[in-house]
């Protein structure tokens, strides 16, 4: 009889644990849902982020709810609440401006609900506030602008004056971007930044601007520091209607090295793009799965960049992606 009792606790137990072994390979294969907030469509980048991030999440299985944000921080602050509203299991954002998201990132926390950052980065004193953030350095990059500006006039006693079209006030490229041009070349007096305005991120945006500093400061402009290829490509277009020539007379220097400004390097009329990266989908979803699987993340995935010249634009046009 004892014997009995014994097979047949032995069996419930084989059966609970057998139950818990299914229930936790359905957790594990549980579909995880990602609130992705986009910053727009301002530019080609950001056209081909948009793509990144929606090819991927299919690839990975990860099933993606998507929303434009239409270049307004109130618009990514209502699709973040409305993913919290949903319980999706982890959000994601690429945030239009540094400041102002603690609020928000704290209902997402109260939520248990994670928080990735990608593309731009955030200015947070409370960093559990997100999980890691995947993305360019927008600084390094400014840098090797500055770099390039150094070395192509190491000969020159100038004065060398820029103008800078910058990108989206309080975003984080147009912010680093900026200070990273500072830091190079704060110490050489021959080169002035003679006016910087904002244009947006955009091509009419960065015609715009171009247009109203040709007429105000015509010949005297030596180089063009736009913060990404639109704005750079919206100038050019300025600069040939005002009879100068980009590319010579002044020079330009752009950020992103999308087809466009890879085109315009190939025209002669971009002489430096400093690259950064679009592709960031499939790191966001591998980011997202790993963060739900209970892993610990780096607080900072940053990409790989390069930057291109005009000498080698041709022959590395056709391998590019973007
Ligand atoms: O945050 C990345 C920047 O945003 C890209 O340089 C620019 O083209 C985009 O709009």
């Amino acid at each position: 009889m004892a014997d009995v009792k014994r097979a047949g606790v032995r069996a419930l137990v084989a059966a609970a644990l057998l139950m818990t072994a299914s229930f936790g390979a359905q957790a594990a294969d549980k579909e995880i849902t990602l609130g992705f907030s986009q910053v727009g469509a301002e530019s080609a980048w950001r056209t081909a982020n948009t793509e990144s991030v929606k090819s991927a999440a299919p690839a990975a299985g990860i099933n993606l709810k998507f929303a434009d944000a239409q270049q307004k921080q109130e618009n990514q602050i209502k699709a973040i609440r409305s993913y919290i509203a949903q319980k999706v299991d982890v959000i994601a954002f690429s945030p239009v401006v540094e400041s102002g998201w603690e609020p928000i990132l704290q209902e997402a926390k109260a939520a248990k609900i994670p928080v990735i950052l990608t593309d731009r980065n955030i200015d947070v004193k409370d960093t559990s506030l997100y999980v890691t953030m995947i993305g360019s350095d927008f600084l390094e990059e400014g840098r090797r602008g500055g770099h390039w500006l150094e070395e192509h006039y190491k000969n020159d006693k100038g004065p060398i004056n820029i103008v800078e079209l910058q990108g989206t006030v309080g975003s984080a490229p147009a912010n680093d971007r900026h200070a990273g041009l500072i830091e190079v070349i704060k110490d050489d007096p021959k080169f002035k930044i003679i006016a910087s305005q904002s244009g947006d991120f955009t091509l009419a945006g960065g015609k715009q601007v171009m247009e109203a500093f040709a007429k105000t400061y015509g010949s005297k402009i030596n180089v063009v520091y736009a913060h990404n290829d639109d704005m750079a490509l919206g100038a050019i277009q300025a600069m040939e209607e005002a009879g100068m020539h980009p590319g010579k007379d002044p020079v330009v220097v752009s950020f992103d090295a999308t087809h466009g400004g890879f085109q315009a390097m190939v025209d002669g009329k971009i002489n430096v793009d400093v690259e950064c990266s679009p592709l960031l989908g499939p790191q966001l979803m591998q980011a997202a799965k790993d963060v739900v699987a209970g892993k610990t993340l780096p607080r900072r995935i940053k990409t790989e960049e390069t930057v291109f010249t005009q000498a080698d634009a041709a022959k590395i046009m056709p391998t590019r992606k973007y």
